[in-house]
């Protein structure tokens, strides 16, 4: 009996960053991160495993066929499933995402977090959502996190067994707005970053120390509902990872001119009493933390000063969902 599965999960924006793994097998990050689930951004992923095609995963996203790295990581995903449920059969899996690739947003958590729940449900087993969060941490860490919705802490942990992640109580209603400057691919990925800035970075070991502090801060500032400390650390976090990237040699610098025009105008409209803090991931675009009632007139604003940019609301969103199971 073949069982098909679909899954699906939003993405999540890391408000207090994970940049660097401190055992890169098992994925076991070396600090501690916090992240805000954005609703309106899932992907929806069905897994069977009846043979997949021509002997192999038949791995299929949002229409087309990856190849490399891409498919690489699908298919070693698949075969941890495997392992643990004492199968070898290939599989088919088509996965497909409701944010546009535009949107700023493409992320590997979403992916990975579907995969999660789609592949395990196919291959038969039943995970609780905290083993599944360890599992998602396999294929992408970020991925560890989109199991929850709204705000989560990944504790690093220092084995498979410690490190996941669960949903923080927050009684805050944060909304991100994303400034998308460009929504040309990433020249180098996340994985590869994090473990240059690491190897090569003086910087790294000062964020690194820098990033347990702000996670405290931020968990403090969350327990206050305290939004403008929450955004200080946030937006001091997210330069302070960049800030090492830069520092990599040779450098990492994922900016674009554009990128400094929105964080300038962000500092402008803070200035002017806006409730707004700015975080970049592994890319040019920004997005920007403000309160759920400021987030259109944010965004109108952002719109009006930075036109050539493609401004979108977010809310936080609800975490990973089975959709549907046939045998
Ligand atoms: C800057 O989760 O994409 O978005 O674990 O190697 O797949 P891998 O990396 P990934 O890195 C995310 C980096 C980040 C910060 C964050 O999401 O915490």
């Amino acid at each position: 009996m073949t069982i098909t599965a679909t899954a699906s999960a939003n993405t999540n924006i890391a408000l207090i960053k994970y940049w660097g793994k401190a055992d890169e097998s098992l994925a076991i990050p070396v600090t501690s991160s916090l992240s805000l689930t954005l609703g309106g951004t899932r992907t929806t992923t069905t897994v069977s495993f009846d043979g997949g095609a021509g002997g192999e995963d038949a791995v299929t996203i949002n229409g087309a066929t990856p190849g490399g790295t891409a498919r690489e990581r699908v298919v070693r995903f698949l075969d941890l499933v495997r392992s643990r449920a004492g199968m070898t059969i290939p599989a088919s899996v088509t996965s497909s995402s409701t944010v546009p690739l535009a949107a700023g947003l493409a992320s590997s958590a979403a992916g990975f977090a579907a995969l999660a729940a789609a592949a395990t449900r196919a291959a038969g087993m039943r995970l609780d959502e905290r083993a599944l969060s360890r599992l998602a941490r396999r294929g992408s860490g970020s991925a560890t996190r989109s199991i929850f919705g709204g705000l989560v802490l990944w504790n690093a942990g220092v084995d498979d067994e410690t490190s996941y992640a669960e949903p923080v109580d927050c009684d805050l209603t944060p909304a991100m707005v994303v400034v998308v400057v460009s929504a040309g691919r990433k020249t180098i990925s996340s994985t590869q970053a994090m473990r240059h800035t690491m190897n090569t970075s003086p910087l790294y070991p000062a964020w690194a120390e820098a990033s347990r502090e702000d996670l405290r801060v931020a968990l403090d500032a969350v327990r206050a509902r305290d939004l403008p400390r929450l955004g200080e650390v946030v937006e001091s976090n997210a330069l302070g990872m960049h800030a090492a990237m830069i520092a990599s040699r040779p450098s990492v610098v994922y900016w674009l001119p554009e990128t400094l025009d929105v964080l300038h105008t962000v500092r402008v409209m803070r200035d002017e009493g806006f409730p707004v803090w700015a975080t970049i991931d592994a890319g040019p675009n920004v997005k920007v933390l403000t309160t759920g009632e400021d987030a259109d007139q944010v965004a109108a604003v952002l719109r009006d000063r930075i036109p050539c940019a493609t401004t979108s609301v977010r809310y936080p969103g609800g975490g990973v969902r089975v959709e549907e199971v046939t045998a």
